[in-house]
């Protein structure tokens, strides 16, 4: 058993990765300021909870008083749109807040520190088979804060004897989205308004592509890294499952799992920061990784129904968190 903070717990893809680590036995902190975007916010009762933000001096003092050992650090203002509601906010909780989660880390000695970052680190001008050694160059606001974080993660903790892991990742979808925010996570836009039943809005071109991850191999290959002896010290990965779908396929596929063969789509207006296309290699991912078998969109698509379909179309998601389901 081993202590673990999760920042962003309490979101999307920080629920699933807390959940996992506390059915691996690890005793974990969350800590979340609960301004969870496009997530449901779901707190596990098994673990404990610290209602707080990463770039408040008082929040940071109790972390250290609790001294975890390996830090997963998911904590952002997490979606490309909303960024530029609020660019303050998103480089103080996406940049700054990460420069200071390292410097703690750095501190009280914790022995792991994994960031997620994004594939917005590369900005809109790559298109296929994004390497990690792919340039960057993020041209959204998002993008911008991101990647201060790693830079952050790089400057203050690879000369140390922290060992430190990078995930770029690239659209994750699944149970546990919030289908009533509609500006977050393609995928789940799309289901949203299926699930509203409510005609498809795509904002920008159908040609436009994507890489989609399901949860829980993003959370699998997450909480999997603190016991993957095949890691180097310092690690940067590409996470995406390594397959381009257009926006025209992906609906597609949508519609086919839930056996519709026409649907009403409303094509808009792009929206700002938002990149044509992007589609990554994960070659470097799976060789450390033992080989990971991702699994396909259309199975994915099939468990992501499975949940969808079983909630009344309501407001206030709250009580149908697929773990609060699962776990109750
Ligand atoms: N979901 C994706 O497809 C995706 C893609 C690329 C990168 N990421 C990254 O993965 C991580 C998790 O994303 P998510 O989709 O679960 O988003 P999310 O918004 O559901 O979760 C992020 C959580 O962080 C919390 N938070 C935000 N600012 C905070 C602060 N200053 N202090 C404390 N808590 C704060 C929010 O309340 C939220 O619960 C983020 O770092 C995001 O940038 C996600």
């Amino acid at each position: 058993m081993t202590k673990i903070l999760v920042t962003g717990g309490a979101g999307f893809i920080g629920a699933h990765v807390t959940d996992r680590l506390i059915k691996l036995n690890h005793e974990v902190l969350v800590v979340d300021s609960l301004k969870t975007i496009g997530g449901i916010p779901f707190i596990n009762r098994k673990c404990k909870f610290l209602k707080g933000d990463i770039t408040s001096k008082a929040t940071l003092k109790k972390i250290k008083k609790w001294k975890p050992k390996i830090i997963f650090h998911l904590a952002a203002q997490s979606c490309s749109e909303t960024a530029y509601d609020n660019p303050k906010e998103d480089y103080l909780s996406n940049g700054m807040g990460t420069y200071l989660l390292a410097l703690l880390a750095k501190e009280i000695k914790v022995k792991y520190f994994i960031y997620t970052s994004s594939v917005s680190v590369y900005g809109s001008k790559l298109k296929n088979n994004i390497t990690e050694k792919s340039t960057i160059e993020p041209d959204s606001i998002y993008g911008i804060s991101k990647y201060a974080g790693e830079m952050f993660v790089k400057q203050v903790l690879y000369k140390t004897k922290i060992k430190t892991a990078i995930f770029r990742i690239f659209n994750t979808y699944g149970p546990g989205e919030n289908l009533n925010f509609l500006r977050k996570g393609m995928v789940s836009i799309f289901c949203g308004y299926l699930w509203k039943k409510k005609p498809i809005i795509v904002k920008g071109s159908l040609n436009r592509f994507r890489d989609f991850n399901y949860i829980d191999d993003c959370t699998k290959i997450l909480t999997n890294t603190i016991e993957n002896k095949k890691l180097k010290k310092n690690e940067l990965f590409n996470l995406s499952a390594g397959k381009s779908f257009t926006v025209k396929k992906l609906i597609f596929e949508i519609l086919k799992t839930n056996n519709k063969n026409k649907y009403s789509i409303k094509i808009q207006k792009g929206t700002q920061g938002d990149s044509f296309g992007y589609h990554a290699s994960n070659k470097y991912l799976r060789k450390k990784f033992d080989n990971y078998k991702f699994i396909s969109l259309k199975q994915g698509l099939k468990k992501y129904f499975n949940w969808i379909n079983k909630i009344p179309n309501k407001k206030n998601l709250t009580n149908y968190h697929p773990l609060k389901i699962k776990n109750d």
